[in-house]
């Protein structure tokens, strides 16, 4: 929940961006306090290096679209240290990979991602919001965050990937526990046995598709070639992980954050039930004010420098996306919700550069589609339990919010 209580220049000595972001929600006093006074801020970590905390729009940027002095292959884009043999691993990743190798990977799927490409799928991802809605209409009442939001994302990943249809609930499942360590979901080791299914679900789907080629993302990415090599057994299980989880996990905790800010802000779902034309502008304010995904990290591949700061190679930067959403030189009255807003430079995806989100478009139809759906058929939603929180410093995330509804025009 969003929290502007005013922190004074002492509380910068209490600054802990690990341990409370999951425990209170979105830590926006600190964040308002760091950009502010601490831009680029040195905060310590219990059992690791250390990083810079940067929290400035500009700065977000910046680093994004510098990737040579800003590299996210040399210590991975997670926040914590890895070992070497976890490094290897997770290098294996796009989001964890340098040019020139990282366009090569990217390009194997790129094409599956356009904004055309998702076009054509928008009259599908529109009919899958529509049954969604249709399944809890009657009831009054639904647990938003399995009932709803969880659906539209989980089935077109999975759709596109070529996952076939009875496996979706078990990937929401193995998504949550890969995500969810801190927060024992599935209990322990959860994450890691979470893992071992999808990769033998990939390796599996895999030999099915050399066998068999289809017209999907995995057919692709078996005949992929990388400098006239085929791509692994590790390179495939790494693409497929990260395709799930970026295609599940952000977009649910989007939708989450998004039905959140509608139920604060009674108005603004008036507003956009009267003027559709707000649609474009509304899902972009969801996008900024939701912002699902808390950081990203670099570490400096050279000394360098960040508003006059000294950065030294091999330290660690970490990007706060909400943060720099909310920065008060970019975003008039930056913690309102406002479905009109305009320009709505938001960072959710990504400062830009080559990380840029891949399923950016993607993440917007399904969006659209599913708050369509609620926005105007769900009247007066309300909480009727406690929300709970991801334990989570990486995902924005939500994992339980009851609520009531009055339908709409039935
Ligand atoms: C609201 C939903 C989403 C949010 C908030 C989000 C956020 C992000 C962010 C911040 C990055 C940048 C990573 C970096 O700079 O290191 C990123 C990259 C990426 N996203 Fe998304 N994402 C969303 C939806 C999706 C969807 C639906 C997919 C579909 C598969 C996806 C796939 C990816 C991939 C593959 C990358 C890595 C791109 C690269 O490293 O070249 N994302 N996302």
């Amino acid at each position: 929940m969003t929290t502007t209580s005013p922190l004074g220049t002492a509380d910068l000595a209490h600054i802990d961006l690990l341990a409370y972001t999951w425990a209170r929600g979105v830590p926006h006093d600190q964040f308002d306090l760091l950009r502010r006074e601490s831009p680029v801020h040195w905060h310590t970590e219990d059992g690791g290096s250390g990083f810079w905390a940067i929290t400035k729009h500009a700065d977000v940027k910046r680093i994004s679209r510098d990737p040579r002095t800003f590299s996210s292959a040399l210590g991975a884009t997670f926040i914590p240290d890895q070992d070497e043999e976890t490094l290897m691993m997770l290098r294996l990743s796009v989001l964890n990979m340098d040019d020139p190798q990282h366009t090569r990977y990217r390009n194997i799927v790129a094409k599956g991602f356009t904004p055309r490409v998702i076009n054509k799928l928008i009259e599908d991802i529109d009919a899958r919001a529509v049954r969604v809605v249709d399944d809890v209409i009657g009831r009054g009442e639904c647990e938003f965050v399995n009932d709803i939001a969880s659906k539209v994302p989980i089935q077109t990943i999975c759709t596109m990937l070529g996952l076939d249809d009875e496996l979706w609930p078990r990937m929401v499942e193995l998504t949550n526990m890969m995500i969810g360590s801190l927060d024992d979901i599935g209990g322990e080791n959860a994450g890691q046995m979470a893992a071992m299914e999808v990769y033998a679900l990939c390796d599996q789907m895999a030999a099915a598709r050399r066998a068999e080629p289809r017209d999907d993302i995995m057919t692709a990415l078996v005949n992929a070639e990388v400098d006239g090599q085929r791509l692994d057994d590790g390179e495939l299980n790494m693409f497929f992980v990260t395709l799930i989880v970026a295609g599940n996990e952000t977009t649910r905790n989007l939708l989450n954050h998004a039905m959140l800010a509608f139920i604060d802000n009674p108005g603004e779902a008036d507003r956009l039930r009267a003027d559709p034309s707000l649609w474009p502008t509304a899902v972009d304010e969801m996008l900024r004010y939701g912002t699902s995904i808390h950081n990203f990290r670099r570490t400096a591949a050279i000394d360098t420098e960040i508003r006059g700061t000294p950065i030294k190679a091999g330290d660690k930067v970490v990007m706060y996306y909400a943060a720099a959403n909310r920065d008060e030189e970019v975003f008039v009255d930056p913690h309102r919700f406002d479905i009109g807003r305009k320009p709505n430079d938001h960072v959710t995806f990504g400062g830009g550069g080559v990380h840029f989100c891949l399923g950016a478009s993607l993440a917007k139809a399904q969006i659209r589609a599913t708050m369509n759906e609620v926005v105007n058929r769900l009247g007066n939603p309300q909480l009727a339990g406690p929300v709970r929180r991801l334990k989570s410093d990486f995902v924005n995330g939500v994992t339980h919010m009851p609520i009531t509804f009055e339908p709409i025009g039935s």
